[in-house]
């Protein structure tokens, strides 16, 4: 365990954290995962005009606008269940062409990596909410 005594280095880092701008604090795993795994469809900037996306009969949602869509904020709890698939929206039903990401990461996490179920639950949360708050730094107004 970290304890933070009498040493200034934790208000330093406080300062430096703080001076970042915030879309690099919180975008780098998120892009990366964004761009591999939902930019085929959603298209590199979120727009949902991804090259497979084009060829569905339900484009893909442009995820740009999600706050616009929701009075100005984020609605960040609905767009994670989404994500994992806990969240019904029409789009992941049975006819869904939206893949339900929760199962497939947990299977991804637990096939390739020799590690507990409930690491791997976690991993795969960290992972989630770092696309989250990668789509979150997409929003336009
Ligand atoms: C195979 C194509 C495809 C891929 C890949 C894909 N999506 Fe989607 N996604 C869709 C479609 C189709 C919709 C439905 C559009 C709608 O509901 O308006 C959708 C909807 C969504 C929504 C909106 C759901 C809502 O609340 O209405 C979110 C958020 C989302 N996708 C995130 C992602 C993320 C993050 C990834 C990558 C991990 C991803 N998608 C990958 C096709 C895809």
């Amino acid at each position: 365990m970290i304890r933070y005594v009498s040493t200034g280095l934790p208000t330093v880092a406080a300062a430096v954290l703080m001076a970042l701008p915030a879309v690099a604090q919180d975008s780098f795993l998120g892009q990366q995962e964004f761009v591999e795994r939902c930019s085929v469809c959603h298209g590199a900037e979120g727009k949902g005009d991804g090259i497979v996306g084009e060829l569905f009969a339900q484009k893909p949602k442009n995820l740009r606008v999600l706050a616009s869509e929701n009075s100005g904020v984020f609605p960040f709890a609905a767009v994670y269940e989404s994500i994992d698939g806990q969240r019904d929206v029409a789009a992941h039903g049975g006819d869904s062409q939206m893949p339900v990401w929760g199962d497939y990461l947990i299977a991804e996490a637990l096939e390739r990596r020799n590690i507990d179920p409930k690491d791997a639950q976690l991993i795969v949360e960290a992972r989630i909410l770092a696309l989250v708050q990668y789509i979150q730094s997409l929003q336009v107004n």
